[in-house]
């Protein structure tokens, strides 16, 4: 199939152009910096774009699940991390499994995890690559900033484990350029820089400091002390993100057919929640401003007809900009990268 008429929908759609844009722009705002990027995967789940992330300068992959890092490593994509935390028995023995065939970087919060790292890994633990998560306001993972950062980083460095630095994300900063935004990204740096001076001046090296996202790493990549950022989200970039990041282009979405029409009030489309995955922001209809998404059930996309000039049919083709790319994402198994009009490439996402 090359022409996106003849794509059954719903068809996840990468703009190609957009996509490269962002590339660029990014790995420009990078090249003259010491802070290096190493973006995350989970905002695409495409390795042959990890791969044009690294060749355009990224200093490897960050991601959030263990497969995803050993389908990277397959992919032979180097400098891993997974910035996530595993558990149990199974996880770790494959995580060490990983670690004897490329040097993976993984994120800990917590004391038995390390032990039991340690333990399953026997005399080879200090092939066990491991970042300190510190939880620096987003409570979600991550140890609390300070002591008990440093108790926990005592602990890798006694068990024998290698002890690269400190990871900290905020979540996104949703905030439109100005420094508000400033503000916010700086206050949300302070604890684990703090955290990275308290175990230096007890005498261990702290050689990496990672954070920051789509909606900060312009300002994060400036701090003193932070050696990397990473940011995902920029790549494809989605409509939920897109007014906080307004230099890049979304990118992905999703075309669909419309199958349904009451005139002059909604047209029904053939990509509902199981296209899209997400229905706390709806998709936004690709150029039609008369047209708005009003809600996404299992299989349908129920669009508002705001405008009695909008001409459209039963048949039409509509793509949709994606409301949150991470669940979208997973929802599908390829891509279709296009330009002007025609399918170009066809990309695998890695589930
Ligand atoms: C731990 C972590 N790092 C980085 C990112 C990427 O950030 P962003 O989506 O703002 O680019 C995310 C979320 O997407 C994340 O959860």
């Amino acid at each position: 199939v090359d022409k996106l008429g003849d794509l059954r929908t719903p068809a996840l759609l990468l703009d190609l152009e957009s996509m490269n844009s962002n590339l660029q722009m990014m790995a420009s705002h990078f090249c003259s910096k010491a802070v290096k990027l190493r973006p995350h995967f989970k905002n695409h789940q495409v390795p042959a774009l990890a791969a044009r992330q690294v060749q355009a300068g990224a200093i490897g992959i960050t991601c959030a699940r263990l497969e995803h890092a050993e389908a990277l490593v397959e992919q032979g994509i180097k400098g891993i991390f997974i910035a996530n935390e595993i558990a149990g028995e199974n996880m770790i023995r494959h995580f060490a499994d990983l670690s004897r065939q490329a040097p993976v970087m993984i994120a800990v919060d917590n004391a038995k995890i390390v032990c039991d790292m340690a333990r399953i890994a026997g005399d080879r633990a200090n092939e066990l690559n491991v970042v300190v998560d510190v939880d620096v306001g987003l409570k979600r993972c991550g140890v609390a900033p300070g002591h008990d950062a440093l108790s926990l980083t005592r602990t890798i460095v006694e068990k024998g484990l290698c002890f690269h630095g400190l990871m900290g994300y905020a979540g996104s900063v949703r905030l439109p350029p100005g420094p508000e935004k400033d503000r916010a990204a700086r206050a949300n740096l302070k604890p684990l820089l703090d955290t990275k001076d308290l175990i230096e001046g007890a005498g261990i090296a702290v050689e990496i400091v990672t954070c920051g996202g789509t909606g900060d790493y312009s300002i994060t990549s400036t701090i003193s002390g932070v050696t990397e950022i990473q940011a995902g989200s920029y790549l494809l970039m989605d409509a939920g993100y897109a007014p906080f990041a307004p230099e890049f282009l979304p990118a992905l979405s999703v075309l669909s057919t419309v199958v349904s029409k009451t005139p002059g009030r909604r047209i029904v489309l053939d990509a509902g929640l199981k296209a899209h995955g997400f229905k706390d922001d709806m998709p936004v209809v690709k150029g039609n401003s008369g047209l708005r998404v009003s809600a996404l059930h299992a299989e349908h996309a129920i669009v508002d007809i705001l405008s009695p000039s909008v001409s459209v049919d039963v048949g039409d083709k509509i793509e949709l900009w994606v409301a949150y790319l991470d669940p979208t994402i997973k929802l599908h198994e390829r891509m279709y990268g296009t330009r002007n009009g025609l399918v170009e490439v066809v990309l695998k996402i890695e589930r």
